[in-house]
């Protein structure tokens, strides 16, 4: 366990330059309770963190940073499936080319996401047609509190379109220190989504599908590393049946999702790009020129710039479609999270 230097730059993907009380990194489940106590002790508040790829630091922090680095990956197999229990500080895109290494399919369509394994499911992360939930075999939780671990089966995690119960019951005071994953051995290649579908079938390897992937990903998407973002930064909205006819009665270029639900889940990115709003800019922030739905730290942004930008983005969005954008990443303030939405109506 190690206390760092007070500065969140490098551990949040917007790069922004907000600074915390105390940063301290954690590699086992005995440091995380450790230090959650000591800091409740000292009436402090504790904010995990892996690595800062879906927060938008507000201003700076007065609490402790708490960085899970907890590591390890360990496979078994069983007939079927290859099983991965996965600590919640590996790296997940790594994880993935280690699988592939050893030749182990399904993770493929997942390449180049950032942050930790232990926050795949918190969100579900998902992208070119795969959720985590497709391979998900449970997540391990730690009480930090009472120090207690519980393991939670995939079903019981209530995994939705970037949802999960672990941002409703174990949202506070619980902090996720391994995945299991079930990855099967009869693979089946995903290849409905975007370039992919010009793959063939039946001759397909995952490696193919995983360069694909990087491909499509590093000519939309800008590299943390050089230009502050944090992905896609609202969620796509979903709405009834009955509005998605509307809208397409008005835009029938719009792309249109239908959900098992009966809901439509819509383009957040083509509503955003439809207000000729890429390359928009507020302060330091801006619309990013190849993909909408990613506001970018152009040039020193604050995260007010950045707030402000999203004001505006839903704003125009809401006025020119009666479609209210929500926020993706999640919102720090000085003493936690604070609701997206309301930071930006
Ligand atoms: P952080 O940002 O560190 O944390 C996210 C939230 O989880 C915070 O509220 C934090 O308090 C909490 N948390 C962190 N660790 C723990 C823990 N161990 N226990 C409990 N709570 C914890 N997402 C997708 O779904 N699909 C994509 O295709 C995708 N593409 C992206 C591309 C780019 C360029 C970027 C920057 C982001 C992208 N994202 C995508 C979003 C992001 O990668 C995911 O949300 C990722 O899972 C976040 O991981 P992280 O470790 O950085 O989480
Ligand atoms: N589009 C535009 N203009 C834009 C951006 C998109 O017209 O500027 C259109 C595209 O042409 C396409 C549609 O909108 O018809 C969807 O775009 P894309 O395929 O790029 O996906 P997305 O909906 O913008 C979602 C996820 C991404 C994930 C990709 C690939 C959300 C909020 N975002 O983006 O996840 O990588 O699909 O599966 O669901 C993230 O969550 O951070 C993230 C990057």
């Amino acid at each position: 366990m190690s206390t760092q230097l007070h500065s969140l730059k490098p551990f949040n993907t917007f790069n922004l330059n907000a600074m915390a009380a105390n940063i301290v990194i954690a590699e086992t489940a005995e440091e995380m309770v450790f230090v959650w106590q000591k800091s409740l002790a000292d009436r402090q508040p504790v904010l995990l963190l892996g690595e800062g790829s879906n927060v938008l630091f507000l201003e700076d922090y007065q609490g402790t940073v708490l960085v899970n680095r907890i590591r390890g990956i360990a496979v078994r197999e069983s007939d079927d499936d290859w099983h991965l229990h996965v600590g919640a500080g590996e790296n997940w895109h790594n994880l993935v080319e280690y699988t592939l290494e050893k030749g182990l399919a399904g993770l493929e369509n997942l390449a180049m996401i950032p942050g930790c394994v232990g926050s795949s499911p918190i969100q579900n992360i998902g992208a070119y047609g795969v959720e985590l939930k497709h391979v998900c075999e449970y997540v391990d939780i730690l009480d930090l509190s009472s120090g207690k671990i519980q393991r939670l089966t995939a079903q019981e995690c209530q995994f939705g379109y970037r949802d999960s119960i672990f941002k409703h019951k174990y949202q506070t005071g619980y902090a996720i220190i391994a995945v299991g994953l079930a990855l099967k051995k009869a693979w089946i290649p995903v290849i409905t989504y975007g370039d992919l579908i010009r793959l063939d079938a039946e001759k397909v390897t995952p490696q193919q599908i995983f360069d694909a992937v990087c491909y499509m990903r590093t000519s939309k998407l800008p590299n943390p590393k050089i230009t502050g973002n944090a992905g896609s930064f609202f969620k796509n909205p979903v709405v009834s049946a009955e509005q998605a006819a509307l809208l397409k009665a008005r835009f029938p270029d719009a792309p249109f999702y239908p959900q098992r639900d009966g809901q439509v889940k819509l383009a957040a990115g083509w509503l955003i790009d439809r207000c000729d709003l890429k390359g928009f800019t507020i302060g330091g922030a801006a619309v990013h020129r190849q993909q909408a739905l990613v506001l970018i730290n152009q040039q020193e942004a604050t995260g007010a710039d950045i707030v402000a930008l999203a004001h505006e983005v839903r704003q125009r969005v809401g006025t020119k479609f009666n479609v209210w954008l929500e926020p993706e990443v999640r919102f720090i303030g000085a003493l936690g999270e604070k609701d997206a939405v309301g930071v930006i109506a």
